[in-house]
């Protein structure tokens, strides 16, 4: 029986397969993220660790745990920016991640912040809840329409993908951009050309050194003024001072996002920016999804843990 350190509270039934197994659960009282320290402290002496990506796991925490029996760390998320692998890997900590199981979720929500900002959904909301809505008029919430529009993806991964089939059913024409060529209609080789040609920019593309502020003040100025840009990656990935300037400046129409660059905490001016639909990173969050994203990451714990190779396995 081992140890397993598991830092928030999960979704239920996200433990089975670690009681299953026989291990130990150990947590925190209440579903607060540990302090740096905290989690130093804590991974000292277990076996693996389950983490969310507000844990940040890197060579201090992981150093710490191999001081110890550390084996593994498994992120109840398919994003692993929050660890640092290549610790990890030197360490010989195996790392897991819950690839998979959230890409249609996840797509279903990115085309939710298509809709919504398209239509200024946000907006026509607030006014109607904050009583400002006087009674139907013409000239009102006058938005894109997303049917027939052209929607670049930024990243074709499997979320992408999936987000371009619901693409399909609404009659738009989806280009993408990745680093190499898909082969595939639509592919665009240079980010540029796509956000040129584009009227709705959806991002699918992991946090890395290559994509922090992938989207800045340059690329934002490629973008036709009635663009609309979705977020639903990582909030880094775009410069949000830059963002909020462009919307604030009429340069690009509306936005939709998911994700923030300093989570929590959302930039004051992307707060007021006009046709802004803002999400508190949720684009995983359904009851099902999250609990198998979080059996999903028990599993490779028990798997590395029983010296078997875990289908979820993240190679550095
Ligand atoms: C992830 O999995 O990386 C998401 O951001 C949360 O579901």
């Amino acid at each position: 029986m081992a140890r397993v350190l598991v830092t928030r509270t999960l979704p239920e039934g996200g433990l089975d397969p670690l009681v299953a197994a026989g291990h130990e659960v150990v947590r925190g009282t209440d579903d607060v993220a540990f302090t740096p320290a905290e989690l130093v402290a804590a991974v000292a002496d277990v076996d693996a660790v389950v983490c969310l990506l507000t844990d940040r796991v890197d060579a201090v925490v992981l150093a710490a745990g191999a001081e110890g029996r550390l084996k593994v760390v498994a992120n109840v998320a398919v994003g692993y920016d929050n660890i640092d692998v290549d610790a990890a890997s030197r360490l010989g900590i195996a790392v897991c991640n819950t690839p998979g199981v959230l890409d249609e979720t996840t797509a279903d929500l990115a085309f939710l912040l298509v809709l919504a900002a398209c239509r200024l959904a946000g907006e026509a909301e607030r006014d109607l809840r904050a009583g400002q809505w006087k009674g139907w008029g013409v000239t009102q919430y006058l938005g894109r329409d997303v049917h027939g529009a052209v929607l670049g993806l930024v990243g074709y991964g499997r979320i992408g993908a999936a987000v371009a089939r619901r693409a399909d059913g609404f009659g738009m024409a989806v280009l993408h951009h990745t680093r190499h060529d898909t082969g595939l209609p639509g592919y665009r080789a240079e980010l540029d050309t796509l956000l040129r040609e584009s009227d709705i920019v959806s991002l699918h593309v992991p946090l890395s050194d290559a994509t922090r502020h992938l989207i800045g003040r340059r690329e934002l100025a490629l973008l036709p003024r009635h663009a609309v840009v979705v977020n639903t990656a990582r909030g880094p990935v775009v410069d949000e001072e830059a963002l909020a300037d462009a919307l604030h400046e009429g340069r690009v129409f509306a936005a939709g996002l998911d994700v923030y660059e300093r989570e929590p905490l959302v930039h004051p001016r992307l707060l007021d920016a006009p046709r802004t639909v803002l999400l508190p990173h949720i684009g995983s969050a359904t009851q099902a999804t999250r609990a198998t994203m979080a059996r999903m990451a028990c599993q490779g714990v028990c798997d590395v843990l029983a010296g078997r190779r875990p289908q979820n396995l993240v190679e550095a």
